[in-house]
Parts: structure tokens; C-alpha cells; sequence
């Protein structure tokens, strides 16, 4: 029996309150695998780019990051990760997210990364593994094996050779999250993944976004389309400098929501869920 099991047992056989104290050890531990976002704002010199967010983002969903141009999308991911100087307070598993990068795996928007830098695309997968590993045990078995597996996962297996420089868009973009899941991260943030891919990608990329969710994973996603991709998304926070919502994506999606955050932009999108 587990601390926790062990804890249970023994308020379930308290004559009052019993129940109402099962519940609360249960909702607590489940929290603690949330990730909870306090008060975050991001000041870029005089400019205020994010606004006092509040949300929590949980594990298990596929969770998107949705709003118009300049909303402060790619922000938030940095804020959360400690990336850019911010206000308020992140947390995971009861301490600051930015201090346990260690268990994230982050993919910037593609306009951010060196596509001219020397590497073939075995070298950038196995990049992903420094962090679990150190530079001196790189080359191990265990890392050759997760690399191999990424690799093969994403349909990338057989351009290992090739150098990153020399791939489509969309090829780029499944060696960097074969890059993800070879650092077997407990959170996964991936900003504007979707942007110049062709829809076998988008289609590769979404089926490994769900599959990461079903084993518990948290996955963070920013997107700025509002197409029909959007039902593919659990839970969703729609941001406009300030959070305009958060929450399962048939609570946030109304069209007060939209407004606010796209103004009179809105794109047609069908839900049909
Ligand atoms: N490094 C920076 N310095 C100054 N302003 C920035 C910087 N990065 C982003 N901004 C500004 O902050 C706002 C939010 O940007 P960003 O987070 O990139 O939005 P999104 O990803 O939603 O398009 C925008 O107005 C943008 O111009
Ligand atoms: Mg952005």
C-alpha cells in the first residue's frame, strides 16, 4: 500500500467527515500534477504583453494556447518556462516550473530556430537526450534506442543522415518533436507547431500530441487558427494580452469569447463535437 492508499484507508474509517476527507486528499493530489499559473504578466520594456493570468493546465489533455497575432502566445510559453523576465508565480508538483526544466520539453516557433546550423537530423534528436543523460553518456544504448524509436514514430527514420537544413517544413518540424519525445519529458509546450506543414504532418503531429496526452503527459500548444483543427483539442486558454478564458474547449469556445479575443476578426471554424 502506497503512503497515499495507506492515508485513505485510515480517514475512510473516521465516523464523520470521512468521505468529504477522501475527497479532498484526492482532489489535492490530483492538483499537484496540474500545472498552476498565478497572477503571470510580461512587461517588454513599457509594453505589457501578458496580463495577470490565472489557469491551471492539466495533465492527460491536449491543451492549445489560442489567440489573434501579438496576443502574447509565445509569452506565456516563455514566461512559464522562466525564459523571459516575468511577474507572478508557475507552479508544478508544488515548486516553480522554471526551476524543473529538466522534466519539459519546449519547441520554439520554427522562425526562432538556426535552420543553417551543421547538424544532421540523428544530431538534433539526440540533442534532446542531453538533458537526461550529459554530453558523456550521449552515445549510450538506452539514448540510441529512444532516438531510433522518435525517429520512427514521426516517419523520419530513413533521413537520419541528412543534415536539418536540407528538409521541408514539415520534415523539419517532426524531427524536432521526435526531438520532444526523445527527451521522455513530463511536459511537452509546443508553439505554432501547425504553421507552414503540409497535412501528413499535421496529421503525424496531432496523432503523438494525443497519444502523449493519453499517458498522462501535460501538452501545451500554441495556435493561432481557428479551423476545424481546433476540435482536436481537449482544453483550451484564449489569450488577448489578458486571459479571456480558460477551460474545456465547449466552455470556452462561445462567441462572447471570441470577440474578445479576436475582436471582429472571427473565422468561421466548425465544432463538431
Ligand atoms: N522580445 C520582445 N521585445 C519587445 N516586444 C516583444 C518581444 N517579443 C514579443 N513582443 C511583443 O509582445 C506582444 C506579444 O508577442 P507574442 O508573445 O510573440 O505574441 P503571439 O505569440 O501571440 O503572436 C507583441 O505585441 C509583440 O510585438
Ligand atoms: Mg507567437
Amino acid at each position: 500500500m502506497s503512503p497515499l492508499e495507506k492515508l485513505i484507508a485510515n480517514t475512510a474509517r473516521l465516523p464523520e467527515h470521512g468521505n468529504l476527507r477522501v475527497e479532498r486528499i484526492l482532489s489535492a493530489q490530483k492538483e499537484y500534477d496540474w500545472i498552476q499559473i498565478s497572477h503571470l504578466g510580461v512587461y517588454y520594456r513599457t509594453q505589457e504583453a501578458l496580463s495577470d493570468i490565472n489557469c491551471m493546465v492539466k495533465p492527460g489533455k491536449l491543451t492549445g494556447i489560442f489567440g489573434p497575432n501579438g496576443a502574447g502566445k509565445s509569452t506565456m510559453l516563455k514566461a512559464m518556462l522562466g525564459l523571459v523576465p516575468s511577474n507572478g508565480v508557475v507552479l508544478y508538483q508544488g515548486e516553480l516550473l522554471r526551476k524543473q526544466l529538466e522534466k519539459v520539453a519546449y519547441v520554439p516557433q520554427r522562425s526562432q530556430i538556426d535552420w543553417t546550423y551543421p547538424a544532421t537530423v540523428w544530431d538534433v534528436v539526440m540533442m534532446g537526450r542531453v538533458k537526461k543523460t550529459g554530453w558523456l553518456r550521449n552515445f549510450s544504448t538506452v539514448s540510441r534506442r529512444v532516438v531510433k524509436n522518435a525517429l520512427v514514430r514521426v516517419g523520419m527514420i530513413d533521413y537520419r543522415h541528412r543534415p536539418i537544413g536540407q528538409l521541408s517544413g514539415g520534415q523539419q518540424q517532426r524531427v524536432f518533436l521526435a526531438r520532444a519525445l526523445a527527451q521522455e519529458a513530463e511536459i511537452f509546450c509546443f508553439d505554432e507547431p501547425f504553421v507552414g506543414i503540409d497535412q501528413k504532418t499535421q496529421g503525424v503531429i496531432f496523432q503523438v500530441f494525443q497519444e502523449l496526452a493519453a499517458a498522462g503527459k501535460i501538452v501545451l500548444v500554441v495556435n493561432h487558427d481557428l479551423g476545424e483543427s481546433i476540435t482536436h483539442f481537449d482544453d483550451l486558454i484564449l489569450l488577448n494580452c489578458e486571459l479571456v478564458a480558460a477551460g474545456s474547449r465547449s466552455n470556452v469556445l462561445t462567441e462572447d469569447n471570441l470577440y474578445h479575443a479576436y475582436g471582429g476578426k472571427v473565422i468561421f471554424f466548425s465544432d463538431a463535437a
